[in-house]
């Protein structure tokens, strides 16, 4: 299965800040908010990913992120010159897809949960149709919802409804067969003038093809789109730190419990940053047993 991450748009709501930096660079607590989605794929057992990003952003994951030769793992670049919606992702990405299965997942979406390693490798395994992952919220009315019957089968998906039938968002990681493309390059815009990403969800539930993953209580799914969020992201990041020690959507902690990576490698990556507390864990997590089991 190949990676996406969509990492464009012009980050409008985040205005002033986001005008001479894009919105998935800017840190979350203590990393780049591009680290907790690109933690999600790698979790996921994905390690081919493309970065699609506008012009003007591109350069900078570039030079962030590299070719991903040093997380073992490999990473490419693609360009979206305008907006125009999260399945323009498919039709940009095409190339990078070619014969397999895809994941998207957004840039600015950060995900964290017990167990979740473990959900994202048996819901990437053998797609067929397309999964999507629900988390319910209290203001539905943001996000693309699914309704879902009493046995938990999906029934109805709606972008962001006036008036919201469920509290079942559907959050920015979704899991796609091939057919993926086609569908995206069949779509008409939406009125907003976008490729919706809940046109392409609601072509495969009408093939029976759509899945949703629900992902429950003690599960934390944060949206980083206002200043209070990307604070509260930054917070609820940092608080993990402080009480337990655990650093997450650390990637090279990630290549290295994946096994992308061995023990050395990650401490040479820890050893390069040593300035930063950020490094310093990364050393001392390869060095101390205490750290030996995943967290
Ligand atoms: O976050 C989950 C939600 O994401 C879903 O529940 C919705 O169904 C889905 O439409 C989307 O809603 P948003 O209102 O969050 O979409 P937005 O236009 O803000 O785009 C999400 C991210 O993707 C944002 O960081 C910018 C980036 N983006 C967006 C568009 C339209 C791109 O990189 N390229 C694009 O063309």
């Amino acid at each position: 299965m190949k990676g996406i991450i969509l990492a464009g748009g012009n980050g409008t709501r985040l205005h002033p800040i986001t005008l001479g930096v894009s919105k998935q660079l800017l840190p979350v607590y203590d990393k780049p908010m591009i680290y907790y989605p690109l933690s999600v794929l790698m979790l996921a057992g994905i390690t081919d990913i493309q970065i699609i990003a506008d012009p003007d952003g591109l350069p900078g994951f570039q030079r962030l992120l590299g070719d991903g030769a040093a997380l073992g793992i490999t990473l490419t670049y693609a360009e979206q010159d305008k907006p125009r919606g999260l399945a323009d992702a498919f039709i940009v990405g095409a190339e990078h897809i070619g014969d397999d299965s895809v994941a998207l997942i957004l840039g600015d979406n950060l995900f964290h949960g017990p167990g979740f390693g473990e959900i994202l490798r048996t819901s990437a395994r053998d797609v067929d149709g397309c999964v999507l992952f629900g988390y319910p919220v209290s203001d539905p009315e943001r996000y693309g919802v699914g309704e879902v019957d009493a046995s938990g089968r999906l029934v109805r998906l709606e972008e962001k409804p006036a008036v919201s039938r469920s509290d079942l968002a559907i959050t920015g990681l979704y899991f796609y067969d091939n057919d993926v493309v086609d569908i995206a390059r069949r779509l008409n815009p939406s009125e907003r003038g976008e490729l919706e990403i809940t046109d392409v969800n609601r072509t495969y539930l009408e093939r029976g093809k759509a899945e949703c993953v629900q992902l429950g209580r003690g599960f934390v799914w944060l949206d980083t789109g206002t200043h209070n969020a990307l604070n509260e992201a930054g917070q609820y990041v940092q608080i993990l730190f402080n009480r337990q020690g655990v650093r997450i959507g650390c990637v090279e902690e990630i290549a290295w419990r994946m096994g992308y990576i061995d023990r050395d490698t990650c401490h040479r990556l820890g050893l390069a940053l040593s300035k930063s507390p950020y490094g310093q864990y990364l050393m001392e997590i390869t060095s101390n047993p205490r750290y030996e089991e995943a967290s």
